[in-house]
């Protein structure tokens, strides 16, 4: 089985995919993780973030791999683990400039779905149902407010260790949720078989168990 999870950023989608993941037994695969890892590695190399042909070069030859922790999922590549990197300040605000590339996206789009192609995965990110696994059995739209979003990001930054102020979370996130949903491939959008879910006043244990009701109850 496929469960597809799209949204905007800081929407809980990943903490979200990772509980139903657990719960039904599933891998979970989370694409955001990946885009950050290329963006990681792009300004590690100093490219430029605009020569497209340069950072897919990147995006072919790197190997990048999950591993599940108790609590967290690790990621990692080329053998190093860059589970605190890609949440960066410096990560965040470049990202979807490299997310934005359409070879890019082809390059991640086949790793994903190489990835998914033999188990029953819960994967989340902003083109998964419509690109990544368009024959998903379920496909979730989650979103929230966009102050909720920044809320969230803050406190979630705050627990790492990470104190940035909330103006400076909550224009970030407007920023890449326009970038998200304006580009011109793989954009974030709603499809007419997606299944909303509107977290703004949900915890993530009951948007989890309105996605169970919905996987279970059919
Ligand atoms: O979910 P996230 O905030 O970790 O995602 C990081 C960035 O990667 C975000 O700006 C959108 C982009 N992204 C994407 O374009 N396609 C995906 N499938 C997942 C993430």
């Amino acid at each position: 089985m496929k469960i597809a999870i799209d949204g905007p950023a800081g929407a809980g989608k990943s903490t979200v995919a990772r509980r139903l993941a657990e719960e039904l037994g599933f891998v979970y695969i989370d694409t955001g993780a990946m885009y950050r890892v290329l963006t990681w590695k792009a300004l590690q190399r100093g490219l430029d973030l605009y020569h497209e042909e340069e950072l897919n070069r990147l995006a072919s030859s790197i190997k990048i791999h999950f591993e599940n922790d108790c609590k967290q999922q690790k990621v990692l590549c080329d053998g190093k683990d860059l589970t605190a990197a890609i949440r960066l300040p410096e990560v965040n605000a470049a990202v979807s400039t490299v997310a934005s590339h359409p070879t890019i996206r082809r390059t991640m789009v086949e790793q994903q779905q190489h990835m998914a192609s033999s188990i029953s995965v819960v994967m989340d990110g902003r083109d998964i149902g419509e690109c990544v696994l368009p024959d998903a059995e379920y496909k979730f739209f989650v979103t929230a407010s966009v102050e909720e979003r920044a809320r969230r990001r803050a406190a979630e930054l705050a627990a790492s260790g990470l104190h940035i102020d909330y103006n400076t979370i909550l224009q970030e996130i407007t920023r890449r949720d326009k970038n998200d949903s304006e580009r011109q491939t793989g954009a974030l959008k709603i499809l007419p078989d997606s299944i909303i879910i509107d977290s703004s006043e949900m915890s993530v244990e009951q948007v989890l168990q309105k996605m169970l009701a919905i996987i279970q109850g059919e």
